[in-house]
């Protein structure tokens, strides 16, 4: 059950997982396993618009926790539906998996994923900001207004920070669930260490077979 759906104009879902610690300590390890095989060493750009499928490189030894993973936020991701959407009925959804490993200074620049119908962001892994006892480490997920008027705002203003209507700075196990449609960024993450994202992008299956 979805704790918070929040922010007009598009509604955002936000929930805490309850995963073990040791199902969360393995997703980090098999993110990293993935970066190595996604990416050249050293490579560690995450500044594509395009979404990485990283489903068939995952760690098939880490296969379990994933699937696990995958239930909780597809369960997530129909009570969204039904709460923000009022979908009366769950339609299956089709996924695909994008894992980002953040490191201090990476950020993600503004961006859609309009292909897709929903997107969900899971954070298994965030280092605790050790210097930083105000925890205003950085990298928060913001969303920002892209209906028309708000899309020349953002033209004009390279600096996105009052557009946004919505800033949630990830937690370990928070997942945040939003439309594609819905343009967001993340903030410069400033650490220590790693930030570990699970980017789930769906499309329901709203077909006449399925319809109830
Ligand atoms: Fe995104």
């Amino acid at each position: 059950m979805a704790e918070t759906i929040v922010a007009w104009p598009t509604l955002i879902g936000v929930e805490r997982l309850a995963l073990p610690s040791a199902m969360n300590a393995n997703l980090r390890t098999a993110a990293l396993e993935v970066e190595q095989r996604a990416r050249p060493p050293g490579d560690h750009r995450h500044f594509s618009n395009t979404v990485d499928n990283h489903t068939d490189i995952f760690p098939e030894r880490f296969r379990g926790d994933l699937d696990t993973l995958w239930g909780q936020v597809a369960q997530a991701a129909q009570l969204y539906l039904q709460h923000a959407f009022r979908l009366p009925v769950s339609y299956p959804l089709s996924w695909s998996l994008c894992i980002l490993v953040a490191r201090p200074g990476d950020r993600l620049p503004a961006h859609s994923h309009p292909q897709r119908d929903l997107f969900a962001a899971y954070y298994p892994h965030i280092d605790p900001p050790a210097d930083d006892p105000t925890g205003m480490h950085g990298g928060e997920l913001r969303f920002i207004d892209n209906r028309g008027w708000g899309r020349k705002w953002v033209n004009r203003n390279p600096s996105l920070f009052d557009s946004a209507y919505l800033s949630l700075r990830p937690e370990p196990g928070m997942l945040v669930i939003a439309p594609g449609y819905a343009l967001h960024e993340t903030n410069p993450f400033s650490g220590p260490g790693l930030r570990v994202t699970y980017g789930f992008f769906m499309n329901v299956l709203m077909t006449k077979e399925y319809a109830a």
